[in-house]
């Protein structure tokens, strides 16, 4: 960076300070403002984290590059230990290429263990809004207690995101989201707010759809607040799919087109996403499964549970389902399960938090039947996960969930059929941010008869805060009443506590 440059960043950035997110135009700016998207930031460790944001100053339009020109564009960050900027500890200038929709993965290294920080950039003449965010301890230390919020599906059309915009003002150190970031379905006549265009196939609409989605204002709040981990589920590139077998045949694809529109959804979650370079996709498969230490407090397994999974069994659905036992079956894939089991086995941490997307626990209906896309449709592989933790003695697994639109608390254990089996570990699931729309204020557990194992349940959407500390992880779950107007409070429906040393669910 240039001396003249330089000086005109810092300028700006006092000036910007005072101006909430007012864009802050240079004399020279010929061009509209490019930070409609917002920034992000992800993947702490110790000693570095990843600094994201996207040109887009027209993020609707239909090629998927947000009004921005063929050529690649030069962009500058800053890192500070102030929101005024008055002092930099990191600073560079990085390429948003055209082939990447401009968007940039910066990794900004050299800082300081369990660190608070601010980040901006600048491109074309205009200073994006500054970001806050964090390191996480070092590797040989507990480091601070910590605050982590989790959150999952946020179907665009269904409603506003009030949810996000609750967690920013929980201002946790983590927030974690387990998929269903956007969903891929056409436009609906008469919905609250529409999707653009028809269900996104291409490469454009993928990049499209993030846009569209990055310009709400309350999505872009809570990404500004703290560091992300992120993992998809079906809906970043379609319903259900396993692998490569699709769930349904709309719109009809050939084998060589499914595999295109894998690889642009795979393609456009990477780029829109605060992740590292090393999560970049190669084609069509993704290195998304991953684990992120947080000192000795903690160590987050982060999940693919789409790509390499089995087809669901018996034709997926709610089904009594004699295959969904079969030991051949396995949700992560054999290379992610050991994957798994090794790193639960290097008892990295205090807490074990396993972040996934769909419900682990059982939940068998009256008549026997379980959710075929669930684990209960792929049940050998649950157990050799929960055996395998009990057998390398994990301490304090956590199991993190998402897809169901609910709230719900769950003790895990060793024998789902044996009432006075022993709880084994614990699971919470998020509700979602807008899917299924305002919800109800019904909290009767379904299927509870069958499943004493399940405590809480709640209709309302929201989000699930943590506090993290070695002798325990408190969970709050947080709802909106509504989502179809603004402005909504979000209230504790519920809280918990899950003890150091004993798995399952204490109630508060
Ligand atoms: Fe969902």
């Amino acid at each position: 960076m240039n001396r003249l440059s330089r000086r005109t960043f810092v300028l700006g950035g006092v000036a910007a300070a005072g101006a909430v997110v007012a864009p802050l135009q240079s004399a020279s700016a010929a061009v509209p403002y490019p930070f409609q998207l917002g920034v992000a930031s992800g993947e702490p460790d110790a000693s570095s984290v990843v600094l994201w944001t996207r040109l887009a100053p027209s993020p609707l339009n239909a090629d998927g590059q947000g009004g921005m020109a063929n050529a690649d564009v030069a962009v500058d960050w800053q890192v500070s230990t102030t929101s005024a900027f008055t002092s930099l500890v990191a600073s560079g200038t990085v390429t948003a290429r055209y082939a990447a929709a401009h968007s940039v993965h910066v990794v900004a290294g050299g800082l300081q263990p369990d660190a608070e920080y601010y980040y901006r950039f600048r491109a074309q003449g205009y200073i994006s809004p500054v970001g806050r965010t964090r390191t996480a301890p070092a590797l040989n230390t507990l480091g601070r207690d910590f605050v982590m919020a989790f959150a999952s599906c946020a179907h665009y059309e269904s409603g506003y995101y009030t949810a996000y915009r609750r967690i920013a003002d929980d201002r946790p150190d983590l927030i974690l989201h387990l998929g269903d970031y956007i969903y891929e379905d056409a436009a609906t006549a008469g919905s609250l707010r529409q999707h653009a265009g028809a269900e996104i196939v291409s490469l454009a609409d993928y990049r499209r759809r993030y846009a569209q989605y990055k310009s709400d204002p309350d999505l872009q709040a809570a990404h500004a607040i703290a560091p992300w981990l992120v993992v998809p589920d079906d809906h970043e590139v379609e319903n259900n799919y396993a692998d490569m077998t699709r769930a349904d045949s709309s719109p009809a694809l050939t084998t060589a087109q499914w595999t295109a529109r894998r690889t642009a959804a795979y393609q456009a979650y990477y780029e829109n996403m605060p992740l590292r370079p090393a999560n970049a996709n190669s084609g069509n498969s993704i290195p998304l499964y991953r684990r992120v230490r947080w000192g000795q407090l903690a160590v987050f397994h982060m999940l693919d549970t789409r790509q390499f999974r089995n087809d669901q069994a018996c034709g997926d659905g709610w089904k009594v389902c004699a295959d969904a036992d079969l030991a051949t079956r396995s949700l992560p894939g054999t290379a992610q399960e050991a994957w798994l089991l090794d790193g639960l086995g290097q008892h990295l941490a205090n807490w074990d938090i396993i972040g996934q997307q769909v419900f682990f626990a059982r939940q068998f209906d009256s008549a026997g039947a379980g959710n075929m896309d669930a684990w209960d449709g792929y049940r050998a592989s649950r157990a050799r996960i929960q055996q395998g933790w009990v057998d390398r003695g994990v301490r304090n697994p956590l199991v993190l969930t998402g897809d169901v639109h609910a709230s719900w608390a769950n003790n895990l254990k060793a024998d789902y059929a044996t009432a006075s089996s022993a709880v084994i570990g614990t699971e919470l699931v998020c509700t979602s941010i807008t899917s299924g729309g305002n919800g109800t204020a019904d909290t009767a557990i379904p299927n509870a008869a069958t499943n004493p194992h399940l405590k809480f349940y709640s209709n309302r959407r929201g989000y699930v805060r943590t506090k993290v500390t070695q002798a325990q992880v408190t969970a709050d779950f947080r709802g909106v009443a509504s989502v179809t107007e603004h402005g909504v409070a979000a209230t504790t429906l519920k809280s918990f506590a899950i003890l150091d040393g004993r798995p399952g669910l204490q109630a508060l």
